[in-house]
């Protein structure tokens, strides 16, 4: 177990160390975990290819410190209390020796599909306890896995797994949402259509309906726990080789296939969690993120189960069957460490301050906030109202990208300031730059954050295209890794996110990128052309707002719209579906072609009289007409 940093004292000890002396820092940190050989060298980098290879030539599996080490010594742990969707639904636990025994035979069912070190297997379930441990068992066999929300549509599920190579799904069923059943294997069903690489379908049982079953392709996960003897020897794996692909939206193009890595990701990932959460053995840690997403990977199943946490798995939503209900499991199970999206506080924040009042929330000590800025009313909600004033709030920043937390306080230790990030974990080292590339020296300053030296889990490349990963993160600046965010850092050195500075939005903290949004309304056939911006959303944190040009038709506009929402559903999934959609007859375009976004994106806040410099505008005219469109659209 990792010992938390105990003091600001401690903290700046130990950053120090970790910038002056990273080598030593970093050997130090790995050393807490179980190897099967060790590495020859701690790191070698450069940000230019970029490369970059940490505890070179070790050898491991990471569900060795997960599992192994923790059922060695505490067997009978609890690592999940499972919470269903439905209240009534009987909760569940699984000790570190569950989950170990159930990973074991489930590596023992991929062996007997031909799964080996490498092939990928893509995830596509419910956030129930069986998607860790699926998880878990990629990682025991060495197959990269590669997670994919199960929100997302059927053709973005098969273009993830086309692009990954992927030979498996992992799927259930069906998902309980809220009220909803949504048919998951249907899903996988239609996306296979398209994806001829997959051979092997493995369906767990969530939900109990109907599915089509395809004779030797699919199979079902008990039958197959079943048969299947358990493996208890772990692939031995190199420090490099991949652990995951988590496909993510950038400025440009589709999703791109993030990769992390096996030993760097281990340390960083374990190590940011004891140290932001201040976990404690007995505590009981509650993180509202699906696996689906990055937080998921790092903050539910590896960061937690590697510092052998006990946590609460929730497989529902905030607001079923009440907009009490996160309370209601704080106080079910005495959370000690509740960590979620300022959306979700946002949400909650609008039914009222007497529905928190009504559960025993004195167990909680720590709180966290993930994916967006939080807003300082959001925040004195959360500080006041759920932590009775007596909890830190960890507002931590990080990325895909970034595999692990960054930049955040260290809970009971950095002094807050609300909207404030606060200051970079120890090995990590952010420095601001204005558009020139100028890095910006001392405080009170404002440009674009940049990290200018690699800590353990940073991305090492996108898969099958390298560089697409250097062309995105690290062409900006030279020698930079650039996040696409804009920061702040002020008198003391304290860093506030402001947002990005890109053509990604983040809709609910999930981020999304305006071109391919664009893409997905294009396919609609009325459409001629889009323009995606985001706008400021009371709950959301930013809305989408979708500027159309339709063809000439009889159709109304009503259906139009309607047609173009499905078709977003289709293309992305319904996290994607414009807030507002305005059909204009004419984008602000300069004489070059270029879309002015700056503009589009005043006008969707509503500020018609600041739009800056129109001079260069082809057709000025056409920002009246958008502006009635917009009033008319209320
Ligand atoms: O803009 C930042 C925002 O979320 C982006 C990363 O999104 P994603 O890769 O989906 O990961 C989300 C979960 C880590 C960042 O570039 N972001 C994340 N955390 C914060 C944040 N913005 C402000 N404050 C945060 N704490």
């Amino acid at each position: 177990m990792i010992t938390p940093i105990q003091s600001f004292e401690q903290y700046l000890e130990a950053y120090e160390q970790s910038i002056t002396q990273p080598e030593a820092y970093w050997e130090n940190q790995a050393a807490q975990f179980l190897w099967k050989e060790k590495w020859s060298k701690v790191l070698d980098w450069n940000f230019t290819e970029p490369s970059v290879q940490w505890f070179v030539n070790g050898k491991l599996n990471i569900t060795d410190s997960i599992l192994d080490r923790h059922v060695q010594t505490h067997p009978d742990k609890v690592a999940f209390y499972f919470e269903p969707n439905h209240p009534e639904e009987a909760r569940q636990v699984y000790t570190y020796l569950e989950v170990y025994e159930q990973v074991c035979r489930l590596v023992g069912v991929l062996k007997s599909k031909g799964i080996k070190k490498g092939d990928r297997i893509c995830l596509y379930m419910p956030m129930i306890p069986e998607l860790a441990i699926a998880v878990l068992a990629c990682a025991r066999i060495g197959a990269i896995h590669s997670v994919v929300f199960a929100g997302f549509s059927a053709q973005s599920l098969a273009e993830r797994m086309n692009d990954c190579g992927a030979t498996m799904v992992i799927t259930s069923d069906g998902a309980f949402r809220g009220q909803k059943t949504i048919p998951i294997k249907s899903i996988v069903d239609e996306a296979l259509e398209h994806v001829p690489s997959v051979q092997h379908v493995l369906v767990y049982q969530r939900t109990n309906e109907t599915i089509a079953f395809k004779e030797g392709r699919d199979d079902y996960w008990a039958t197959a726990m079943e048969q299947a003897s358990s493996v208890y020897v772990s692939e031995a794996m190199d420090s490099e080789d991949p652990l995951f692909i988590l496909y993510t939206s950038g400025s440009t193009g589709k999703p791109k296939g993030v990769v992390h890595t096996i030993g760097g990701y281990m340390v960083y990932s374990a190590f940011s969690f004891a140290h932001v959460f201040q976990y404690q053995p007995g505590d009981i840690y509650f993180c509202t993120a699906d696996i689906g997403w990055i937080t998921g990977h790092s903050y539910v199943v590896y960061g937690p189960m590697l510092n052998g946490a006990t946590q609460v798995i929730f497989e529902g939503i905030p607001t079923h069957p009440t907009p009490g209900r996160f309370w209601e499991i704080v106080e079910k199970y005495n959370v000690t460490h509740f960590y979620t999206a300022p959306t979700a506080i946002r949400s909650l924040m609008s039914f009222g301050t007497s529905i928190p009042k009504q559960y025993n929330l004195s167990s909680l000590k720590v709180l966290g906030s993930v994916g967006e800025p939080i807003n300082e009313e959001a925040w004195h909600w959360y500080h006041d109202t759920i932590g009775n004033q007596q909890c830190p709030i960890v507002d931590t920043w990080w990325q895909t990208e970034t595999g692990g937390i960054l930049i955040s306080p260290l809970a009971n230790i950095t002094p807050l300031i609300p909207s404030y990030a606060t200051l970079p974990l120890p090995g990590v080292q952010p420095v601001l730059v204005d558009a020139n590339g100028t890095i910006l020296e001392g405080n009170e300053v404002e440009g674009n954050l940049c990290l200018k030296f690699p800590w353990p889990s940073i991305l090492r490349t996108t898969w099958g295209d390298h560089q697409r990963c250097q062309q995105t993160y690290f062409a900006a600046y030279p020698n930079l890794y650039f996040t696409g965010d804009g920061c702040k850092r002020d008198h003391n050195g304290y860093y506030r996110i402001i947002g990005r500075v890109d053509d990604v939005i983040n809709v609910s903290g999930h981020r999304l990128g305006t071109a391919e949004i664009e893409s997905a309304i294009n396919e609609q056939v009325d459409v001629v052309e889009s323009a995606v911006v985001g706008f400021p959303h009371d709950i959301k944190g930013q809305g989408i707002f979708a500027y159309v040009i339709c063809t000439p038709s009889e159709s109304n506009e009503e259906a139009i719209k309607r047609d173009i929402l499905q078709m977003v559903t289709k293309v992305i999934g319904p996290i994607a579906k414009p807030d507002k959609i305005v059909i204009v007859s004419g984008l602000p375009k300069t004489r070059s072609g270029k879309i002015m976004r700056r503009i589009l994106r005043k006008m969707a806040e509503g500020e018609f009289h600041q739009l800056g410099d129109t001079s260069t505008l082809l057709d000025p005219g056409v920002i009246e007409g958008i502006k009635e469109k917009i009033i008319a659209l209320g």
